[in-house]
């Protein structure tokens, strides 16, 4: 991966990237650029991280040379409520981005996984900074696993990890993938939330399927039916309730394990 192979393929492209050897996080650079006052359409990537964060606290492991490390600050001119579907919209973008660039889609675990078959391509953490009740930006990161094999991923995540180079069985190029990337992510249109849920409910594999609700030592046990407005999954407990889980500290899981 090299900057000129990311921007030879973004001739039309007003955002700006910026690749670098080893960061910490991504996100937590780029958030620092934002309180700076770096721009709309600021993108950083890195070839390796040392301190790579996921959703809920968990650490997201980014050793070099193999994954993608990615992150975008935007500064849409609203309020946070109205942002409830940012993970939704930036997850549809990155299936297209993947597909666009390996020929392959991969399909949604509410809210922000990226998985085929039943293991864990990526994954997205989106990171809101507020400025007087407005989204003063929000910093999107993205991590996609790319050329790994299967024992380059920890013990414990193994199982349920993939890359792109295990589904098609060669190595793939990464130049390729983060320029998909930032050109989905430019002709993202929050604006039609209704297109866009329609688009994430088609690509979302969690909905029809029985699900596990963990809310700190709460366990809950349901059928996910569907997509709310928000971005919020609906679900019919097995009491009988139906309720709307919102993403924040829950994790969603299938019943035998990851999905
Ligand atoms: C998750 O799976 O819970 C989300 C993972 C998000 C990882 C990406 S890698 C680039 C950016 N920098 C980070 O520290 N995290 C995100």
């Amino acid at each position: 991966m090299t900057l000129d192979n990311i921007q030879s393929r973004l001739p039309d492209s007003r955002w700006r990237v910026q690749l670098l050897e080893e960061v910490t996080s991504t996100n937590t650079l780029l958030k620092e650029l934002g309180r700076q006052g770096a721009p709309h359409g600021t993108v950083l990537i890195a070839d390796r991280q040392t301190g790579g964060r996921g959703r809920l606290g968990r650490t997201f492991f980014s050793p070099g040379g193999v994954g993608m490390y990615f992150s975008a600050l935007i500064r849409p001119d609203c309020a946070p409520g109205e942002l409830m579907h940012l993970t939704c919209a930036v997850a549809v973008a990155m299936c297209d981005a993947v597909e666009q660039a390996f020929g392959f889609r991969p399909q949604i675990k509410w809210t922000n996984d990226l998985v085929v078959g039943k293991r864990k391509l990526g994954g997205i953490l989106t990171e809101l900074s507020l400025d007087r009740q407005q989204v003063g930006f929000a910093v999107i990161g993205v991590g996609i696993n790319c050329n790994q094999l299967e024992l380059d991923f920890d013990e414990s995540i193994r199982p349920m990890a993939c890359s792109a180079r295990m589904i098609l069985g060669e190595r793939v190029e990464r130049s390729v993938l983060a320029a998909e990337m930032v050109k989905s992510l430019e002709a993202m249109d929050l604006s039609d939330r209704e297109a866009m849920l329609r688009r994430y409910r088609s690509d979302c594999m969690t909905l029809g399927q029985r699900v596990s609700i963990h809310r700190g030592e709460e366990i809950r046990h349901a059928t996910a039916l569907d997509i709310d407005s928000e971005g919020g999954l609906v679900v019919r407990c097995d009491s009988g309730d139906i309720a709307t889980v919102t993403s924040g500290e829950v994790s969603v899981r299938g019943l035998y394990g990851y999905l």
